[in-house]
């Protein structure tokens, strides 16, 4: 008994910021430091995922377009992937990537194992296949990150996110959390990159940013 006393008043105090976002004091000790510009945007992301996870039983959905395609490249494309892998190894969590590229398939299976449904195939036509079949339920958080952002040339890749968006529609509802990467300030005012066009379709709905550097963040 005493000893039982005494173990409880020598065991450690726990942090009370870590126990209760345990996967947000894992994000900033290990990952932020190697993600440079999107820092803040994850952060901004784990912190409001981790909050819905937390308040509810049934787990969480996450859908990304544009897989890793090669690891270790934190600074360069952010290894997304494996960030949602080690978000869903601390909240039970169901993680999809879809890649027009196999090789990236390749790589997400090796990485991350049965952690994430890796599927091949265009990211449109997945996210509408997905809404439209029996296992569509609201989505937790949508990160759209595939046809990649030609500052020379860009509208494709801009009208490619916003169709990702408007495929997906149905399965965002209040409390979804949508961010789209690769977004560069003109230094005279304004924004281009992938979440161009989305940007404009949020600010028409009144939706404000949860986040707006170089991943555009919302929660609707
Ligand atoms: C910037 S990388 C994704 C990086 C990844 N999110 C990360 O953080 O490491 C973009 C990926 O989008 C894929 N992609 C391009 N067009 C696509 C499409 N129509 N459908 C699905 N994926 C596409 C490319 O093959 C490429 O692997």
């Amino acid at each position: 008994m005493l000893n039982k006393l005494f173990r409880t008043a020598l065991a450690p105090r726990k942090d009370n910021a870590a126990a209760a976002s345990p996967f947000l004091a894992h994000y900033e000790s290990r990952f932020a430091p190697l993600l440079a510009g999107r820092a803040g945007g994850f952060r901004e992301i784990f912190r409001r995922l981790e909050a819905r996870c937390a308040a509810r039983a049934e787990p969480g959905l996450i859908i990304e377009t544009g897989s890793m395609r090669a690891v270790g490249n934190w600074a360069g494309d952010g290894q997304s992937t494996v960030l949602w892998k080690e978000f869903a190894s601390i909240h039970d969590c169901e993680v999809h990537s879809v890649d027009l590229d196999p090789e990236a398939t390749r790589v997400v299976r090796e990485e991350c194992g049965d952690a994430v449904q890796a599927v091949t195939g265009d990211s449109v036509r997945y996210l509408y296949d997905f809404a439209n079949s029996p296992q569509a339920r609201q989505i937790d958080v949508l990160y759209l990150d595939s046809y990649d952002f030609v500052p020379e040339n860009p509208f494709p890749s801009a009208f490619h996110h916003i169709k990702e968006l408007i495929a997906v529609r149905p399965c965002l509802g209040p409390g979804s959390i949508v961010a789209i990467d690769d977004n560069f300030p003109f230094s005279e005012g304004g924004w281009t990159g992938k979440g161009y066009l989305a940007m404009e379709w949020f600010k028409h709905l009144g939706i404000p940013f949860a986040h707006q550097g170089h991943q555009f963040v919302w929660q609707l």
